[in-house]
């Protein structure tokens, strides 16, 4: 009777938040990230007494971030209060009933760019707001060239001719990274993971042609080291800023390290965009973050409170200042504040951001994006050729919006899939 008491009151304490009157956010600290969310979240504590607020950090990849927040989740503590969310994932956390559609708070949508705003409804309802946005860029070595590639065969041509030790830098570790650097590649020859109604498309004579030319940078007379499939954003950067590559591809982030302080190669710095077979066909890979409210958070007002105080536009700027990161509002790209901290003219960035490419809003893209990624790296490492890399990955795709019902549901049929979890 004693056990079934003491059962009884753990399970009570794992189901109901407790409130200890902290609000907790999880965010990322990758490069100068960590020090201006600590410096923001001290100024609203400031302005919010009866606020404390702690900041849990997480994993730089991506993808290790994405498992600890489905742990987090399904466990419903609580814990941590708001969330920085990839551009990926809400669909699949609203789905899975994991965060608050914040409606009822009436936030402010103003000069937000759509494909910001657009990736984080989910059936109708605004379940995070956009934070900050990403976009794949090119560094290059200003004095090494005079200009940068306009196609990637001039890409490839310049790495073999005037490279220091590496031709071109990019993340090729098995995680999300490596998929963004696929679909500007992809992109860039034309093609793409998925259609508008919800089919797989990667296994195309684009997508073979995309990844060949990925594959073949790697290698004894490729360009690129074969360390890369072991590298994610930050060590990307090292070799950059440490002056081992002529190109680098990478989030803007990167820029105020690349060319600061600390860096080998500061002053010698450009940014352009990512080349695609033509000179028109360039792309950048849509990525950045939202902060959403943990549904069973004990306080889904203070959040939200949080949430305005970081996401208000002077904060943005103050983020841009600091990290480079590029704010998801479409009118600040007029303030001549921005211009100062942007990798090109405040108008051409505007406009590479609203053609940057998303990946596909589905509440699947975490087990499409991971097939993805095992199949993509091992033709990378060579252990598998890259039509049957495709062809495989493609299939197993397929097989896992069938499974999920998501193959009906995003042509229109509106049947609900079944909960994932
Ligand atoms: C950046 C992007 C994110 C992307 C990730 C991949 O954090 O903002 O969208 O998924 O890099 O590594």
């Amino acid at each position: 009777m004693k056990h079934l008491l003491v059962i009884a009151l753990v399970l009570l304490a794992g189901c109901a938040p407790e409130d200890d009157g902290i609000l907790r956010i999880s965010g990322s600290a990758v490069g100068d990230e960590g020090e201006i969310l600590r410096r923001q979240v001290t100024a609203f504590m400031e302005e919010n007494p009866d606020l404390r607020v702690v900041v849990q950090r997480t994993p730089d990849d991506a993808s290790q971030r994405h498992q600890l927040y489905v742990q987090w989740l399904a466990a419903r503590t609580g814990r941590p209060d708001v969330l920085q969310l990839d551009v990926i994932w809400t669909p699949e956390f609203a789905a899975a009933g994991w965060i608050l559609p914040l409606e009822r708070f009436a936030p402010d949508t103003t000069g937000l760019f759509d494909a910001a705003l657009a990736a984080n409804r989910w059936e109708g309802s605004l379940y995070a707001l956009p934070w900050f946005v990403d976009v794949g860029m090119l560094y290059w070595r200003t004095d090494l060239i005079d200009a940068p590639p306009v196609t990637l065969e001039e890409l490839s041509r310049q790495s073999a001719a005037a490279a220091p030790e590496y031709g071109f830098v990019w993340q090729g570790a098995r995680y999300e990274g490596l998929v963004t650097v696929f679909l500007e590649i992809l992109t860039g020859h034309g093609g793409r993971i998925m259609a508008p109604d919800g089919s797989v498309e990667v296994d195309s004579p684009e997508g073979r042609t995309a990844l060949v030319w990925l594959r073949d940078r790697i290698g004894p007379n490729g360009d690129t080291p074969r360390d890369v499939l072991a590298w994610r954003e930050e060590e990307v950067r090292f070799a950059f800023q440490n002056g081992r590559a002529l190109f680098m591809r990478n989030w803007p982030y990167a820029l105020p390290l690349v060319d600061g302080e600390g860096s080998r190669v500061a002053g010698r710095v450009g940014v352009a965009p990512v080349p695609g077979t033509r000179p028109d066909r360039g792309a950048a890979a849509l990525g950045g973050s939202q902060l959403a409210i943990n549904a069973e958070s004990a306080n889904p007002e203070g959040s939200f409170r949080l949430i305005s105080y970081l996401t208000h536009p002077e904060r943005m700027l103050e983020r841009a200042r600091a990290t480079g990161q590029l704010p998801p509002r479409r009118d600040l790209y007029d303030d001549p504040r921005l211009q100062a901290h942007l990798p090109a003219p405040a108008e051409r960035m505007r406009e590479i951001v609203e053609a940057a490419v998303p990946r596909p809003p589905t509440p699947a893209w975490t087990q499409l994006s991971e097939i993805l990624q095992i199949h993509l790296h091992r033709a990378l490492a060579g252990q598998t050729d890259p039509d049957a890399a495709l062809a495989s990955a493609a299939r197993e795709m397929e097989a896992v919006l069938a499974r999920m019902g998501l193959h009906e549901r995003q042509r229109g049929d509106a049947t609900p899939p079944p909960p994932s979890r």
